[in-house]
């Protein structure tokens, strides 16, 4: 929402034919009106992902099982299974191939003849070469997507190792090398019921053979000072290579070091780490930007990214509490949470900002990290990435310091690092301040240039967004006003083509209607928990929206009757509320095999505490 993404492509000089084939694109966009322009229509993406769905064969479970199966016979020492286990090694570490994680259906035809050339996963030269082509070269939709699916088959790095989400840890797999398992080949029946009860196998071992990482709950303030934005890559190299001399480095700083010596370099003279595809057709409107390449397969729709969304933020907030980091939410997000505790239904991610020391310790412990979900919850899985370049602004094409990627669409949360610089702060950042606070104020600022206060984000403070727990900045009304305009979040009731329904407190979509419909009987009953469909305007899709929506927007409310005071209450036995909308997996799924009858998305699926 913030960061605008549309950014001309990096032309080479090699590559001028490039800016005559952009040239000749947007000229035909122009003669030919506006076919290129428009967004894409919301129904006929839903109709794209049936069709789509229906198609494919895969089961996000397959590998799951496969996975658990191994853990529980490692653990317990159980010899003829783990040797049976196609997955695991003999000591505790797993083969690992893409194509066994994410569907790659698109590119079935295009993977045929390699999978039976070499069931375990190599490519041969011709498709690897195909698979390697840059993501910013320019071409057609199906091409960009089967050139993803290429390169996530022949050319992407396996992760490092699998953090498997139970109830109440983390466990850790290392990953030992590239081997496919061809679980994509066979149709898998494995039920939701039976992943879950693996994982409940694998919480009730005594003996766990494998590191955990144990599940932190927010706090009401986060741990974050005034120093965790100060980071200076020379001084960190110094120090180390001072240790390096007086005593040793172990083996973990000896690979920081390195690690530090080499991106300090190369953040001057760097490409863009973070790619998504460029299409043609979609070189106006750019909503490819809002996938990751390679991952990137079709276009989502609104409801079904607003599911990805909300299970997307809700796992990082876990992981990142779990890991000893802080972050919090921002502009778009923040902006959504303002008005009634959700994102906004246009916005297509959302905004995560950390101290740069945090975003550090994340680079080292847990760069290429796939991260499962608790299948309680949905079968998202999440690939975090941090970028090389997070150290300081260097040529300043790179302002996402992390990623962290949901594997199945591409969608992504994006992450960025605040630290104090020696850049100059714009004036307009001390507006409104008294003498005392300006000589108090200490100036952070992202690679994009979005500048803020620490007293504008310290102390973190605990919030609900989308239902879980989550920071927010401070001083919410300051911020949100220094960018979006005074008062922005409580007077602004139009926004691209929604219009803001207080009573309900659902950004509505136009075409849906463009105000509160006139009726006596907007609510079901008194609780006001359900729409009528005369209150809804007609439209199921409302009705199905504000049951989600509802106890995130209450919630909001009642904690925080004003934005920067929250009430006081006790986190723990509030706790976060159930997730509302449906795994996006599971929703196709049901509706292809007729097991749901109709298509709301919302759902119901309580947060199991222990
Ligand atoms: C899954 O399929 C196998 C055969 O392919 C069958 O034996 C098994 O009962 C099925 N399980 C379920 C839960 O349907
Ligand atoms: C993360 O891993 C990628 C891929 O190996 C590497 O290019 C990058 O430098 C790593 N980032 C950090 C912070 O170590
Ligand atoms: C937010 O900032 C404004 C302007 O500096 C200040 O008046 C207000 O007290 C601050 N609120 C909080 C909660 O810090
Ligand atoms: C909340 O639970 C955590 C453990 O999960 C505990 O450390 C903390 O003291 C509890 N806080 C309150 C206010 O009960
Ligand atoms: C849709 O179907 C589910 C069962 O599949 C049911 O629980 C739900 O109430 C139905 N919703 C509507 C709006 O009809």
């Amino acid at each position: 929402m913030l960061i605008s993404k549309i950014m001309i492509p990096r032309l080479y000089k090699r590559h001028k034919i490039l800016l005559y084939m952009v040239l000749v694109t947007l000229s035909v966009v122009l003669s030919f009106g506006n076919y290129w322009m428009k967004a894409p229509v919301q129904a006929s993406l839903e109709d794209e992902a049936f069709r789509l769905t229906s198609q494919s064969s895969f089961n996000p479970r397959a590998v799951f099982h496969e996975l658990t199966s191994y853990i529980i016979a490692f653990n317990d020492g159980d010899s003829n299974e783990i040797s049976n286990s196609r997955i695991g090694t003999k000591s505790g570490s797993i083969f690992f191939h893409w194509d066994d994680w994410v569907d790659t259906f698109p590119a079935n035809r295009l993977l045929e003849d390699v999978k039976l050339q070499s069931p375990e996963g190599k490519c041969d030269s011709a498709l690897e070469k195909f698979a390697s082509v840059n993501a910013y070269w320019l071409e057609s939709y199906h091409t960009k997507v089967r050139r993803g699916m290429a390169h996530l088959y022949c050319s992407q790095q396996p992760p490092k190792r699998i953090l498997l989400a139970t109830d109440f840890s983390f466990v850790e797999v290392p990953v030992d090398s590239k081997r496919r398992l061809g679980l994509s080949d066979m149709p898998s029946n494995i039920s939701k019921s039976q992943v879950v009860k693996d994982i409940q196998d694998i919480q009730m071992l005594d003996r766990q053979r494998f590191n955990t990482i144990p599940y932190k709950n927010l706090r009401d303030r986060a741990n974050v000072d005034v120093q965790d934005f100060y980071f200076d890559p020379q001084l960190e190299i110094i120090r180390l290579k001072q240790q390096q001399r007086t005593e040793s480095l172990d083996s973990s700083q000896e690979d920081y070091l390195k690690f530090l010596s080499y991106a300090n370099k190369l953040v001057d003279n760097t490409d863009q780490y973070f790619k998504y595809p460029w299409i043609t057709s979609d070189l106006i409107v750019g909503y490819s930007h809002h996938f990751a390449f390679p991952f990137f397969k079709r276009y989502y729709g609104n409801r079904e990214r607003q599911s990805v969304l909300q299970h997307l933020v809700r796992a990082w907030f876990q992981f990142a509490e779990s890991a000893g980091v802080a972050s919090w939410i921002n502009y778009g997000s923040l902006l959504g949470w303002a008005y009634n505790g959700v994102n906004m239904p246009w916005d297509t991610d959302i905004d995560i900002q950390m101290p740069i020391t945090h975003l550090s310790k994340l680079g080292r412990e847990f760069n290429r990290t796939l991260i499962t979900e608790n299948p309680r919850y949905g079968n998202a899985r999440y690939y975090l990435e941090v970028s090389p370049t997070y150290l300081r602004q260097g040529n300043s094409k790179n302002f996402i310091d992390a990623r962290f990627i949901e594997i199945n669409s591409g969608l992504y949360i994006d992450i960025s690092a605040l630290s104090h610089t020696n850049f100059k702060p714009p004036k307009n950042l001390y507006d409104g301040l008294t003498e005392e606070e300006k000589e108090r104020a200490i100036p952070i600022n992202c690679k994009n240039w979005n500048w803020h206060i620490t007293d504008e984000i310290l102390p973190l403070r605990h919030s609900y967004f989308e239902g879980g727990d989550v920071y927010i900045p401070n001083n919410v009304s300051r911020l949100l006003s220094r960018k979006y305009g005074e008062s922005s979040y409580t007077t602004k009731l139009q926004f691209k083509k929604f219009n803001y329904q207080t009573d309900i407190d659902v950004w509505v979509p136009d075409s849906i209607c463009s105000k509160p419909p006139r009726t006596e009987t907007r609510y079901k009953d008194e609780n006001k928990d359900e729409l009528t469909l005369n209150g809804a305007c007609g439209s199921e899709e409302l009705k199905d929206e504000y049951r989600i929506i509802r106890e995130c927007a209450q919630r909001r409310h009642n904690l925080e009757p004003e934005l920067d005071y929250p009430k006081e209450y006790d986190i723990n036995s509030t706790g976060a509320l159930p997730y509302f909308r449906k795994d996006p997996w599971d929703y196709h799924n049901d509706i292809n095999k007729g097991v749901a009858l109709n298509s709301s998305w919302y759902t119901r699926d309580e947060v199991y505490y222990l």
